[in-house]
Protein backbone atom coordinates (compact mmCIF):
# COMPACT_ATOMS: atom_id res chain seq x y z
CA UNK A 1 0.00 0.00 0.00
CA UNK A 2 1.23 3.37 -0.99
CA UNK A 3 0.31 6.15 1.91
CA UNK A 4 1.98 9.77 2.54
CA UNK A 5 2.73 11.53 6.05
CA UNK A 6 2.25 15.48 6.13
CA UNK A 7 4.68 17.18 8.52
CA UNK A 8 7.98 15.87 8.91
CA UNK A 9 8.23 16.48 12.86
CA UNK A 10 8.59 14.34 15.16
CA UNK A 11 5.44 12.35 14.61
CA UNK A 12 5.13 12.10 11.21
CA UNK A 13 8.66 11.03 10.57
CA UNK A 14 8.63 8.23 13.37
CA UNK A 15 5.51 6.77 11.95
CA UNK A 16 6.86 7.10 8.24
CA UNK A 17 9.96 5.47 8.93
CA UNK A 18 8.24 2.92 10.75
CA UNK A 19 5.64 2.01 7.77
CA UNK A 20 8.22 1.96 5.62
CA UNK A 21 9.80 -0.32 7.63
CA UNK A 22 7.05 -2.99 7.75
CA UNK A 23 7.11 -2.69 4.12
CA UNK A 24 4.51 0.37 2.79
CA UNK A 25 5.72 2.03 0.28
CA UNK A 26 5.96 6.14 2.08
CA UNK A 27 6.49 9.26 1.43
CA UNK A 28 6.93 12.25 4.16
CA UNK A 29 5.90 15.06 2.78
CA UNK A 30 6.62 18.65 4.60
CA UNK A 31 6.69 22.44 3.26
CA UNK A 32 9.82 22.82 5.08
CA UNK A 33 12.34 22.99 1.66
CA UNK A 34 15.56 22.40 3.72
CA UNK A 35 13.95 20.17 6.28
CA UNK A 36 12.97 17.38 3.28
CA UNK A 37 16.57 18.23 1.41
CA UNK A 38 18.24 17.56 4.77
CA UNK A 39 16.28 14.24 5.19
CA UNK A 40 16.92 13.27 2.03
CA UNK A 41 20.72 13.36 2.65
CA UNK A 42 20.18 11.37 5.73
CA UNK A 43 19.99 14.38 7.78
CA UNK A 44 17.69 13.87 10.37
CA UNK A 45 16.03 17.29 12.16
CA UNK A 46 15.65 15.75 15.47
CA UNK A 47 17.48 13.00 18.23
CA UNK A 48 15.35 9.84 18.60
CA UNK A 49 17.63 6.51 18.82
CA UNK A 50 17.63 4.46 15.84
CA UNK A 51 16.14 7.03 13.83
CA UNK A 52 18.98 7.44 11.71
CA UNK A 53 19.57 4.29 10.90
CA UNK A 54 16.20 2.97 9.81
CA UNK A 55 15.50 6.12 7.61
CA UNK A 56 18.96 5.77 6.20
CA UNK A 57 18.12 2.21 5.37
CA UNK A 58 14.52 2.48 4.34
CA UNK A 59 15.62 5.31 1.69
CA UNK A 60 18.40 2.65 0.66
CA UNK A 61 15.49 0.21 0.16
CA UNK A 62 13.23 2.58 -2.04
CA UNK A 63 10.13 2.59 0.54
CA UNK A 64 10.83 6.24 2.01
CA UNK A 65 10.67 8.94 -0.02
CA UNK A 66 10.26 12.73 0.77
CA UNK A 67 8.68 16.03 -0.82
CA UNK A 68 7.52 19.38 -0.37
CA UNK A 69 4.35 18.47 -2.56
CA UNK A 70 1.62 16.32 -1.33
CA UNK A 71 0.04 17.16 -5.11
CA UNK A 72 2.90 15.40 -7.09
CA UNK A 73 2.21 11.87 -4.94
CA UNK A 74 -1.12 12.29 -4.10
CA UNK A 75 -2.17 10.07 -6.97
CA UNK A 76 -0.55 6.91 -5.97
CA UNK A 77 -1.76 7.04 -2.56
CA UNK A 78 -4.76 5.38 -0.52
CA UNK A 79 -3.97 6.74 2.66
CA UNK A 80 -3.26 10.89 3.89
CA UNK A 81 -1.53 10.84 7.51
CA UNK A 82 -1.42 14.24 8.62
CA UNK A 83 1.02 14.52 11.67
CA UNK A 84 1.24 18.92 11.08
CA UNK A 85 2.09 20.83 14.53
CA UNK A 86 -0.56 22.19 16.12
CA UNK A 87 0.83 24.96 18.46
CA UNK A 88 -0.68 26.72 21.15
CA UNK A 89 -2.50 29.83 20.10
CA UNK A 90 -2.29 32.59 22.87
CA UNK A 91 -5.08 31.71 24.62
CA UNK A 92 -4.24 28.12 25.07
CA UNK A 93 -6.14 26.75 22.03
CA UNK A 94 -4.14 24.28 19.57
CA UNK A 95 -3.98 26.55 16.47
CA UNK A 96 -5.45 24.38 13.57
CA UNK A 97 -4.42 26.64 10.67
CA UNK A 98 -1.47 23.67 9.36
CA UNK A 99 -4.44 20.77 9.79
CA UNK A 100 -6.66 22.86 7.72
CA UNK A 101 -4.53 23.88 5.15
CA UNK A 102 -3.35 19.94 4.84
CA UNK A 103 -7.05 19.70 4.24
CA UNK A 104 -7.59 22.23 1.77
CA UNK A 105 -4.76 20.83 -0.40
CA UNK A 106 -5.94 16.96 0.06
CA UNK A 107 -9.73 18.10 -1.06
CA UNK A 108 -7.81 20.19 -4.31
CA UNK A 109 -6.07 17.28 -5.38
CA UNK A 110 -7.68 14.14 -4.76
CA UNK A 111 -8.55 12.20 -8.26
CA UNK A 112 -10.20 9.17 -6.93
CA UNK A 113 -11.15 7.72 -3.09
CA UNK A 114 -8.38 8.55 -0.63
CA UNK A 115 -8.26 8.61 3.10
CA UNK A 116 -7.06 11.74 5.29
CA UNK A 117 -5.81 10.37 8.80
CA UNK A 118 -5.00 12.77 11.27
CA UNK A 119 -2.15 11.68 13.53
CA UNK A 120 -2.00 15.31 15.08
CA UNK A 121 -3.31 15.78 18.59
CA UNK A 122 -6.38 18.34 17.68
CA UNK A 123 -9.43 19.43 19.54
CA UNK A 124 -12.45 16.94 20.07
CA UNK A 125 -14.27 18.06 16.77
CA UNK A 126 -11.85 19.05 14.37
CA UNK A 127 -12.31 16.15 12.18
CA UNK A 128 -15.55 17.76 11.56
CA UNK A 129 -13.98 20.94 10.07
CA UNK A 130 -11.45 18.59 8.31
CA UNK A 131 -13.83 17.25 6.40
CA UNK A 132 -15.29 20.49 5.71
CA UNK A 133 -12.42 21.88 4.18
CA UNK A 134 -11.71 18.93 1.91
CA UNK A 135 -15.73 19.40 0.68
CA UNK A 136 -15.50 22.89 0.23
CA UNK A 137 -12.76 22.47 -1.90
CA UNK A 138 -13.87 19.72 -3.94
CA UNK A 139 -17.58 21.94 -4.52
CA UNK A 140 -15.05 24.53 -5.90
CA UNK A 141 -13.70 22.28 -8.12
CA UNK A 142 -17.35 20.96 -8.95
CA UNK A 143 -16.09 17.25 -8.06
CA UNK A 144 -17.78 14.69 -6.58
CA UNK A 145 -14.72 12.69 -5.00
CA UNK A 146 -15.77 10.06 -2.06
CA UNK A 147 -13.37 10.80 0.57
CA UNK A 148 -12.95 9.69 3.84
CA UNK A 149 -11.81 11.43 7.34
CA UNK A 150 -10.87 9.65 10.40
CA UNK A 151 -8.47 9.93 13.97
CA UNK A 152 -5.53 7.89 14.29
CA UNK A 153 -4.02 9.49 17.45
CA UNK A 154 -0.21 8.48 18.65
CA UNK A 155 1.08 7.86 21.68
CA UNK A 156 4.53 7.76 20.77
CA UNK A 157 6.77 8.37 23.83
CA UNK A 158 9.98 10.39 22.68
CA UNK A 159 13.57 8.68 23.29
CA UNK A 160 11.60 5.42 22.52
CA UNK A 161 9.19 6.49 19.67
CA UNK A 162 10.53 3.48 17.26
CA UNK A 163 9.81 1.04 20.14
CA UNK A 164 6.59 2.26 20.46
CA UNK A 165 5.33 2.47 17.52
CA UNK A 166 6.66 -0.85 16.70
CA UNK A 167 5.12 -2.33 19.94
CA UNK A 168 2.31 -0.21 20.63
CA UNK A 169 0.28 -1.12 23.57
CA UNK A 170 -3.01 0.34 21.54
CA UNK A 171 -3.71 1.68 18.01
CA UNK A 172 -6.65 3.65 18.18
CA UNK A 173 -9.10 3.97 15.26
CA UNK A 174 -11.75 6.46 14.80
CA UNK A 175 -13.91 6.16 11.33
CA UNK A 176 -17.47 6.78 10.67
CA UNK A 177 -17.13 4.10 7.21
CA UNK A 178 -16.49 0.57 7.47
CA UNK A 179 -14.15 1.29 4.21
CA UNK A 180 -11.51 3.58 6.04
CA UNK A 181 -11.51 1.48 8.74
CA UNK A 182 -10.42 -1.59 6.83
CA UNK A 183 -7.63 0.24 5.34
CA UNK A 184 -6.45 1.86 7.88
CA UNK A 185 -6.52 -1.52 9.91
CA UNK A 186 -4.81 -3.43 7.43
CA UNK A 187 -1.98 -0.68 7.63
CA UNK A 188 -1.47 -1.70 11.51
CA UNK A 189 -1.26 -5.21 11.17
CA UNK A 190 2.15 -6.00 10.98
CA UNK A 191 2.60 -4.18 14.32
CA UNK A 192 0.58 -7.05 16.31
CA UNK A 193 -0.36 -10.71 16.09
CA UNK A 194 -3.39 -10.59 16.72
CA UNK A 195 -6.61 -7.78 16.66
CA UNK A 196 -6.61 -7.81 20.35
CA UNK A 197 -4.87 -3.80 20.26
CA UNK A 198 -6.70 -2.33 17.68
CA UNK A 199 -9.35 -0.44 19.40
CA UNK A 200 -12.33 0.83 16.90
CA UNK A 201 -14.07 3.75 17.66
CA UNK A 202 -15.96 6.97 16.48
CA UNK A 203 -13.81 9.84 15.65
CA UNK A 204 -14.77 11.86 18.62
CA UNK A 205 -13.64 9.06 21.00
CA UNK A 206 -10.51 8.78 19.18
CA UNK A 207 -9.95 12.34 19.64
CA UNK A 208 -11.17 12.51 22.68
CA UNK A 209 -8.28 9.23 23.67
CA UNK A 210 -5.63 11.08 23.58
CA UNK A 211 -6.86 13.90 25.54
CA UNK A 212 -7.75 12.06 28.11
CA UNK A 213 -4.58 9.78 28.36
CA UNK A 214 -2.27 12.13 28.41
CA UNK A 215 -4.23 14.53 31.29
CA UNK A 216 -4.63 11.07 33.39
CA UNK A 217 -0.68 10.78 33.34
CA UNK A 218 -0.12 14.60 34.18
CA UNK A 219 -2.59 14.09 36.87
CA UNK A 220 -0.88 11.02 37.79
CA UNK A 221 2.74 13.19 38.25
CA UNK A 222 1.12 15.78 39.89
CA UNK A 223 -0.68 13.86 42.80
CA UNK A 224 2.97 12.35 43.37
CA UNK A 225 4.47 15.65 43.52
CA UNK A 226 2.05 17.04 45.70
CA UNK A 227 2.20 13.79 48.17
CA UNK A 228 6.05 14.52 47.65
CA UNK A 229 6.11 17.97 49.21
CA UNK A 230 4.15 16.70 51.86
CA UNK A 231 6.01 14.52 52.50
CA UNK A 232 8.87 16.70 53.43
CA UNK A 233 6.54 18.67 55.45
CA UNK A 234 5.49 15.65 57.84
CA UNK A 235 8.74 13.41 57.33
CA UNK A 236 7.59 11.06 55.37
CA UNK A 237 9.73 9.80 52.25
CA UNK A 238 7.52 9.98 48.97
CA UNK A 239 9.76 6.61 47.85
CA UNK A 240 8.44 4.27 50.36
CA UNK A 241 4.94 5.62 50.57
CA UNK A 242 4.96 5.20 46.05
CA UNK A 243 6.12 1.58 46.22
CA UNK A 244 3.37 1.29 48.99
CA UNK A 245 0.69 2.65 46.91
CA UNK A 246 1.84 1.33 43.31
CA UNK A 247 1.82 -2.20 44.53
CA UNK A 248 -1.83 -1.72 44.72
CA UNK A 249 -2.73 -3.29 40.98
CA UNK A 250 -5.33 -0.48 40.66
CA UNK A 251 -3.23 1.98 40.94
CA UNK A 252 0.13 0.23 39.23
CA UNK A 253 3.66 1.19 39.50
CA UNK A 254 4.60 3.14 36.43
CA UNK A 255 4.41 6.98 36.37
CA UNK A 256 4.32 7.89 39.79
CA UNK A 257 7.87 9.10 39.98
CA UNK A 258 7.89 12.73 41.55
CA UNK A 259 10.29 15.58 40.36
CA UNK A 260 11.05 18.99 39.60
CA UNK A 261 7.76 18.75 37.66
CA UNK A 262 6.81 17.59 33.74
CA UNK A 263 7.76 19.13 30.66
CA UNK A 264 7.61 18.21 26.70
CA UNK A 265 5.65 18.83 23.55
CA UNK A 266 2.53 16.85 25.31
CA UNK A 267 1.03 16.90 28.35
CA UNK A 268 1.49 20.96 28.86
CA UNK A 269 -0.12 21.54 25.74
CA UNK A 270 -2.52 18.89 25.90
CA UNK A 271 -3.71 19.86 29.43
CA UNK A 272 -4.15 23.30 28.40
CA UNK A 273 -5.97 22.36 25.55
CA UNK A 274 -8.82 20.41 27.76
CA UNK A 275 -9.43 23.03 29.60
CA UNK A 276 -9.98 25.14 27.36
CA UNK A 277 -12.58 22.37 25.13
CA UNK A 278 -14.15 22.18 28.46
CA UNK A 279 -14.37 26.24 29.03
CA UNK A 280 -15.20 26.32 25.14
CA UNK A 281 -18.61 23.87 26.44
CA UNK A 282 -19.17 25.73 29.56
CA UNK A 283 -17.71 23.41 31.86
CA UNK A 284 -14.73 23.76 33.90
CA UNK A 285 -12.30 21.00 34.89
CA UNK A 286 -11.34 21.31 37.77
CA UNK A 287 -9.02 18.32 38.50
CA UNK A 288 -6.86 19.51 35.30
CA UNK A 289 -6.90 22.88 36.55
CA UNK A 290 -5.08 21.78 39.64
CA UNK A 291 -2.47 19.57 37.57
CA UNK A 292 -1.22 22.61 35.48
CA UNK A 293 -1.14 24.90 38.56
CA UNK A 294 0.72 22.32 40.99
CA UNK A 295 3.11 21.45 37.92
CA UNK A 296 3.92 25.22 37.44
CA UNK A 297 4.53 25.77 41.33
CA UNK A 298 7.04 22.35 40.88
CA UNK A 299 9.21 23.42 37.79
CA UNK A 300 10.65 26.22 40.60
CA UNK A 301 10.98 23.96 43.70
CA UNK A 302 14.78 23.28 43.20
CA UNK A 303 14.99 26.78 42.84
CA UNK A 304 13.38 27.93 46.13
CA UNK A 305 15.08 25.13 47.81
CA UNK A 306 18.12 26.81 46.51
CA UNK A 307 17.64 29.77 48.18
CA UNK A 308 16.57 28.68 51.05
CA UNK A 309 19.98 27.30 51.05
CA UNK A 310 21.97 30.61 50.41
CA UNK A 311 19.70 32.84 52.76
CA UNK A 312 17.92 34.06 49.67
CA UNK A 313 21.28 35.26 48.00
CA UNK A 314 22.39 34.05 44.68
CA UNK A 315 24.37 36.64 44.32
CA UNK A 316 28.39 35.86 42.90
CA UNK A 317 27.34 32.50 43.00
CA UNK A 318 27.53 29.31 40.59
CA UNK A 319 25.01 26.72 39.78
CA UNK A 320 25.69 23.90 37.88
CA UNK A 321 22.60 22.17 35.81
CA UNK A 322 23.21 18.54 34.77
CA UNK A 323 20.71 17.92 32.29
CA UNK A 324 18.88 20.75 30.12
CA UNK A 325 16.01 18.10 27.57
CA UNK A 326 12.68 18.01 29.58
CA UNK A 327 14.14 13.94 30.41
CA UNK A 328 16.42 11.62 28.69
CA UNK A 329 17.15 10.56 25.36
CA UNK A 330 16.00 13.42 23.64
CA UNK A 331 17.05 16.98 23.08
CA UNK A 332 13.84 18.21 23.59
CA UNK A 333 13.56 21.75 25.81
CA UNK A 334 10.40 22.49 25.26
CA UNK A 335 8.62 23.26 28.89
CA UNK A 336 11.51 21.73 30.25
CA UNK A 337 12.17 22.78 33.63
CA UNK A 338 15.59 23.77 33.19
CA UNK A 339 14.21 26.45 31.33
CA UNK A 340 12.57 28.18 34.38
CA UNK A 341 15.13 27.65 36.55
CA UNK A 342 18.12 29.12 34.45
CA UNK A 343 15.70 31.94 34.09
CA UNK A 344 15.63 32.67 38.17
CA UNK A 345 18.87 31.45 38.68
CA UNK A 346 19.86 34.57 36.72
CA UNK A 347 17.48 36.71 37.46
CA UNK A 348 18.68 36.26 41.00
CA UNK A 349 22.58 37.14 39.92
CA UNK A 350 23.70 33.52 39.79
CA UNK A 351 25.33 32.16 37.30
CA UNK A 352 25.04 28.89 35.20
CA UNK A 353 26.87 26.52 34.16
CA UNK A 354 25.43 23.84 31.52
CA UNK A 355 25.97 19.65 29.97
CA UNK A 356 23.58 17.84 28.66
CA UNK A 357 24.48 14.41 26.91
CA UNK A 358 22.63 15.95 23.76
CA UNK A 359 20.75 19.25 24.44
CA UNK A 360 23.46 21.46 24.41
CA UNK A 361 22.78 22.83 20.55
CA UNK A 362 19.27 23.11 21.41
CA UNK A 363 19.78 25.56 24.66
CA UNK A 364 22.58 27.50 22.97
CA UNK A 365 19.94 27.96 19.91
CA UNK A 366 17.48 28.82 22.78
CA UNK A 367 19.54 30.78 25.24
CA UNK A 368 22.71 32.15 23.43
CA UNK A 369 25.52 33.29 25.77
CA UNK A 370 23.04 33.27 28.78
CA UNK A 371 24.58 30.44 30.28
CA UNK A 372 28.27 28.65 30.15
CA UNK A 373 28.36 25.38 27.96
CA UNK A 374 30.42 22.70 29.21
CA UNK A 375 31.95 19.50 27.80
CA UNK A 376 30.99 16.89 30.63
CA UNK A 377 29.45 17.35 34.03
CA UNK A 378 32.83 17.88 36.05
CA UNK A 379 33.78 20.48 33.94
CA UNK A 380 30.49 22.17 34.73
CA UNK A 381 30.69 20.97 38.08
CA UNK A 382 34.27 23.30 38.62
CA UNK A 383 33.92 26.27 40.69
CA UNK A 384 30.03 25.55 41.58
CA UNK A 385 28.09 26.41 44.42
CA UNK A 386 25.47 23.92 44.07
CA UNK A 387 25.10 21.00 41.09
CA UNK A 388 21.46 20.82 40.03
CA UNK A 389 20.09 17.58 38.44
CA UNK A 390 17.17 18.09 36.15
CA UNK A 391 17.20 15.20 33.99
CA UNK A 392 18.24 11.57 35.04
CA UNK A 393 20.50 10.74 32.35
CA UNK A 394 22.15 7.53 33.14
CA UNK A 395 25.64 9.16 32.67
CA UNK A 396 24.58 11.31 35.80
CA UNK A 397 23.79 8.24 38.14
CA UNK A 398 26.82 7.02 39.92
CA UNK A 399 28.88 10.32 39.98
CA UNK A 400 32.56 10.79 41.65
CA UNK A 401 31.85 12.30 44.81
CA UNK A 402 35.39 12.53 45.52
CA UNK A 403 36.16 14.34 42.10
CA UNK A 404 33.63 16.71 42.73
CA UNK A 405 34.42 17.03 46.36
CA UNK A 406 37.80 18.57 44.67
CA UNK A 407 36.38 20.84 42.48
CA UNK A 408 33.55 22.52 44.13
CA UNK A 409 33.46 25.45 45.73
CA UNK A 410 30.68 24.26 48.08
CA UNK A 411 29.36 20.82 48.08
CA UNK A 412 25.79 21.24 47.72
CA UNK A 413 23.69 18.69 45.76
CA UNK A 414 20.17 19.56 44.20
CA UNK A 415 18.65 15.92 43.10
CA UNK A 416 15.36 17.15 41.04
CA UNK A 417 15.18 12.95 40.01
CA UNK A 418 15.94 11.39 43.63
CA UNK A 419 18.32 9.68 41.68
CA UNK A 420 20.97 9.71 44.45
CA UNK A 421 21.27 7.92 47.39
CA UNK A 422 20.81 10.47 50.40
CA UNK A 423 23.47 8.60 52.84
CA UNK A 424 25.94 8.39 50.61
CA UNK A 425 26.33 12.25 49.37
CA UNK A 426 25.87 12.84 53.11
CA UNK A 427 28.86 10.48 53.83
CA UNK A 428 31.07 12.81 51.44
CA UNK A 429 30.02 15.37 53.39
CA UNK A 430 27.58 16.82 51.16
CA UNK A 431 24.53 18.94 51.48
CA UNK A 432 22.13 17.04 49.94
CA UNK A 433 18.39 17.85 48.86
CA UNK A 434 15.67 16.32 46.76
CA UNK A 435 12.06 15.72 46.37
CA UNK A 436 9.58 14.35 48.61
CA UNK A 437 12.54 12.44 51.04
C1 LIG B 1 3.98 11.73 26.46
C2 LIG B 1 3.11 10.47 26.52
O1 LIG B 1 3.73 9.49 27.36
C3 LIG B 1 2.90 9.92 25.11
O2 LIG B 1 2.03 8.81 25.17
C4 LIG B 1 2.27 11.03 24.28
O3 LIG B 1 2.01 10.62 22.98
C5 LIG B 1 3.17 12.25 24.27
O4 LIG B 1 3.38 12.67 25.61
P1 LIG B 1 6.56 12.33 26.24
O5 LIG B 1 6.14 13.75 26.29
O6 LIG B 1 7.56 11.92 25.24
O7 LIG B 1 5.27 11.38 26.00
O8 LIG B 1 7.16 11.98 27.68
P2 LIG B 1 6.92 11.00 28.90
O9 LIG B 1 7.99 9.99 28.93
O10 LIG B 1 5.53 10.53 28.99
O11 LIG B 1 7.24 12.01 30.10
C6 LIG B 1 6.56 13.25 30.23
C7 LIG B 1 7.07 14.06 31.42
O12 LIG B 1 6.65 13.48 32.64
C8 LIG B 1 8.58 14.20 31.52
O13 LIG B 1 8.89 15.55 31.82
C9 LIG B 1 8.96 13.28 32.65
O14 LIG B 1 10.13 13.70 33.32
C10 LIG B 1 7.73 13.41 33.54
N1 LIG B 1 7.51 12.25 34.43
C11 LIG B 1 7.18 11.04 33.89
C12 LIG B 1 7.59 12.39 35.81
O15 LIG B 1 7.89 13.48 36.33
N2 LIG B 1 7.32 11.31 36.59
C13 LIG B 1 6.98 10.10 36.10
O16 LIG B 1 6.73 9.17 36.89
C14 LIG B 1 6.91 9.96 34.69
Amino acid sequence: MNIAIVGTGYVGLVSGTCFAEVGFDVTCVDIDEKKIDDLRHGIIPIYEPRLDEMVKKNVEAGRLHFSTSLADVIDVVEVVFSAVGTPPDEDGSADLKYVLSVAKTFGENIRKYTILVTKSTVPVGTAAKVKEAVQTALDRRGENIPFDVASNPEFLKEGAAIKDFMSPDRVVIGTESERARTVISRLYKPFMLKDERMIYTDIPSAEMIKYAANSMLATRISFMNDIANLCELVGANVNMVRKGIGTDTRIGKKFLYPGCGYGGSCFPKDVKALIKTAEQNGYRMEVLQAVENVNERQKSILFDKLMRHFNGDLKGRTIALWGLAFKPETDDMREAPSLILIDKISDAGGSVKVYDPVAMNECRRRLGDKVTYCKDMYEAAIDADAIMLVTEWNEFRVPSYAALERIMAEKVILDGRNIYDPDEAAEHGFTYMCIGR
